[in-house]
């Protein structure tokens, strides 16, 4: 456990550079994994969670090699011809890892076992299990349906159309791969639009994937047996790091920062419109397109925020970004009222919970409910900070980071019980952090 406390330090200035998003990169790892060949990725996050991933693909038979930073290059195993791993599948805090990867291997051959960290044992897997035993895959999770749980694979799986019971890029993302070594098409129906990494990524690797609408829902068909392709891979900074520098930039007086390289997908891009629409100023310079992916550098000027009710569409397009919006709206002028989050409870620690208590502790004024927040602002005046009582993060890495935010703004700062987390997701935080505040 390492304690941190995060005080005022000026203004963020200059420009700086997020690492690679992670989504893409577990993805990227997996998909070069299964092809037959080699894959080079470029920008990948190098981040426990994506090191998870990389360590399990490579038990599973794929070689995979670091050839500088962020350069990987891969030879995959080839789908249908993973090798069965010796020892068990150590997932760490990666729920992403797990999920997906729960779904390659449901339609293999193969019999594995899955564990976690503290937080990662206690989330809900029965999201995957449910529609992967449709598919032929058995489980043996602990009880609750959570890790250690251990699957064996079914070979051939038999394809499903499977209607999404929550908005889940991970549920849609296992039964997609599970379809890709499944005879025939299989099918998700998303009643709401989550991100679209995989299904992007899995066109690149050669993949054949249906994506039509019907009742105004999106239906994503994927062609089983599928012969993948080694595809070269360049992953965009993730958005979900960069917006704890939009906020932070927002929020300290005085900064003017750009944020070069940052992923714009618009099933990600949800936290701009809505820091935009409470009076944030964020400009797009220099639009293009990266991996396939479209990109700008952001340049972030400090604003007075007002609060705002967030649209409930909006949700699945930030979905892990509430917790750094909670930071945000503390120092907005007026009432932000947040709905619709009841995922957040089962992230990696029950965010709407955990931030509650947390902004509480800093001196917000904050009203927790069933599905979100209200936070009423300060109007841009400083927190009071936690001083010398610590922020439980409760191995959550977003949960840091956001409240390291929180202290830049708060007369005693803010003390974090536990850096250790953020190295999950954003290894270069702090580095960044002190370089940008200058
Ligand atoms: C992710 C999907 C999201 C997100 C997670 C990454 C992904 O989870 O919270 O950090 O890469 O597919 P859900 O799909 O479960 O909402």
């Amino acid at each position: 456990m390492s304690k941190y406390t995060f005080t005022s330090d000026g203004p963020l200035t200059g420009r700086l550079r997020v690492p690679g998003d992670k989504s893409i990169s577990h993805r990227s790892l997996m998909f070069a994994g299964l092809a037959v060949g080699e894959s080079r990725i470029t920008g990948l996050l190098e981040g426990e969670d994506v090191l998870a991933t990389a360590a399990a693909m490579r038990q599973l038979g794929a070689d995979i090699e670091r050839e500088g930073e962020g350069a990987w290059r891969v030879h995959g195993a080839g789908l249908g011809s993973l090798l069965e791993p010796r020892g068990a599948l150590e997932m760490g805090n990666s729920g992403t890892s797990t999920r997906l990867m729960m779904g390659l291997l449901a339609s293999h051959p193969i019999t594995a076992t899955f564990t976690g960290d503290a937080s990662l044992s206690g989330r809900p897997m029965n999201r995957v299990i449910d529609p992967l035993s449709q598919m032929g895959a058995s489980f043996e999770a602990s009880s609750g349906g959570t890790l250690p749980c251990m699957l064996r694979g079914a070979a051939p799986a038999v394809p499903i159309n499977y209607r999404l019971p929550v908005a889940s890029a991970q549920v849609k993302s296992a039964v997609l791969l599970a379809g890709l070594n499944t005879p025939g098409i299989t099918r998700v129906i998303e009643p709401v639009v989550t991100r679209d990494h995989t299904e992007r990524m899995l066109t690149g690797f050669g993949a054949i994937l249906e994506v039509g609408e019907d009742n105004g829902e999106r239906v994503i068909g994927i062609h089983g047996e599928a012969d993948l392709r080694p595809c070269d891979v360049i992953v965009p900074g993730d958005p979900s790091s960069a917006a704890f520098f939009i906020v932070a930039a927002l929020l300290v007086p005085g900064s003017d920062l750009v944020i070069e390289n940052v992923g714009l997908n618009p099933t990600r891009a949800g936290i701009i419109t809505v820091l935009r629409h409470m009076g944030g100023s964020i400009e797009e310079l220099d639009p293009r397109e990266v991996g396939g992916e479209p990109v700008a550098d952001l340049r972030v000027r400090h604003s007075a925020l007002t609060g705002i009710d967030v649209d409930p569409a909006i949700v699945p397009s930030m979905v892990d970004e509430f917790p750094v919006l909670f930071v945000a709206a503390a120092f907005a002028k007026g009432t932000t009222r947040t709905t619709a989050l009841e995922e957040l409870r089962v992230k990696e620690s029950d965010r709407i919970a955990v931030m509650a208590a947390a902004l509480t502790g800093a001196g917000a004024r904050v009203t927790e409910n069933e599905d979100g927040l209200e936070i009423e602002g300060t109007g841009g005046e400083p927190l009071r900070g936690t001083g010398n009582a610590p922020v439980a993060t409760h191995l959550d890495h977003r949960i840091a980071m956001s409240m390291a935010i929180a202290g830049l703004v708060s007369a005693n700062g803010v003390q974090i019980d536990d850096t250790a987390p953020i190295a999950t997701s954003f290894p270069t935080f702090m580095e960044l952090l002190s370089g940008a505040a200058v």
